[in-house]
């Protein structure tokens, strides 16, 4: 049971058969039997129907296929990227921020904290504080970040594979050691945690640090609150830190709900990273924008030194 509509596997990049309601009307088709179909979708398409040409937009997926050595025919399903517009009243306010024309340093904002503090209320029935807030240019950098913050060069680190590939590499690139803790695939095809590996693991490795996947991508779980229950319990009784990437958190299908790691309990929140962004909700990825939700203000300064260590200081302007 898939329960999250990964955007890698939504990309929708053919130009879908015209079902017989949007078929042209008689009259074009009796006009002239060498007429080119039209491709405009019928005005009552749904506008996730309309193929846009993102050709010689830079795009990585459609202008770059050659350079990573694949045809240019290819079709690029690989990458959480869509070929969607993003929603109007976002194009709206960038709209209105390119017309300002000044384009200095800035600093989230009063506006800017309450729209988040407001977004994980109203969705989630999680109440963050926005002081919490880490700015980073990417859920990848704050991974990577939160691996240099936490862990020193040869410590074990936990990853449930199969997992989105920069979990290993965030790991590896950086020195440190990946204690695998691999999610079992059972009978129904569904994938879950094998919980006594887990432990074992834990167990084993002595890791400090456990970077997880909430939803899960590749394997499309959003995982349940009991499940999630069962993890924080375990990680606890290890003291283990969480990395929570939770940047597919809005694409839970109907019928399910992501439960943000930190808001199971006062002890996770004190021992979780939340990384959050609207890029894959509202594709966004080329803006560069990751919120880095930390409530312990210990975890927050180490995490925040080793971002300021890489040299990272102002988010782009997006006020
Ligand atoms: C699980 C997961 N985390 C993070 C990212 C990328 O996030 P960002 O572009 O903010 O670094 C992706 C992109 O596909 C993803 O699937």
């Amino acid at each position: 049971m898939t329960a999250f509509a990964p955007a890698a596997v939504a990309a929708n990049a053919f130009v879908p058969p015209a079902p017989e309601s949007q078929a042209p009307p008689a009259d074009a088709a009796t006009a002239s039997t060498t007429a080119p179909v039209p491709r405009t979708p019928h005005a009552s398409a749904s506008p996730f129907d309309v193929v846009h040409d993102r050709a010689g937009t830079a795009s990585l997926k459609w202008d770059f296929a050659a350079e990573r050595g694949r045809p240019d025919t290819a079709l690029p399903l690989w990458v959480a990227d869509m070929d969607h517009p993003t929603a109007p009243c976002v194009i709206n306010a960038l709209l209105w921020r390119v017309r300002h024309g000044i384009f200095g340093y800035t600093e989230p904002d009063a506006a800017y904290n309450a729209t988040l503090a407001a977004w994980f209320a109203r969705r989630y029935d999680w109440r963050i504080d926005p002081a919490w807030n880490v700015i980073t240019p990417g859920v990848v950098p704050a991974l990577a970040t939160a691996v240099r913050a936490l862990t020193e060069p040869g410590d074990a680190v936990v990853i449930e594979e199969p997992v989105y590939y920069p979990f290993r590499e965030v790991v590896e690139q950086q020195g440190r050691v990946v204690a695998p803790a691999p999610l079992v695939r059972g009978a129904d095809g569904v994938y879950r945690r094998d919980l006594e590996a887990l432990d074992a693991a834990l167990t084993a490795s002595g890791a400090r640090l456990l970077l997880l996947c909430n939803p899960h991508n590749p394997v499309g779980r959003v995982w349940t609150r009991a499940e999630l229950t069962e993890l924080a319990r375990i990680t606890g009784r290890h003291g283990t830190l969480v990395v929570s990437d939770e940047v597919h958190a809005d694409l839970a299908l109907p019928g399910h709900r992501t439960t943000p790691f930190a808001s199971l309990s006062a002890d996770a929140a004190a021992r979780t990273i939340t990384c959050t962004s609207p890029s894959k909700s509202f594709n966004l990825a080329g803006l560069q924008v990751a919120n880095i939700l930390i409530a312990d203000p210990e975890l927050r300064a180490r995490f925040r030194s080793a971002l300021g260590a890489a040299g990272y200081s102002q988010p782009m302007c997006w006020g």
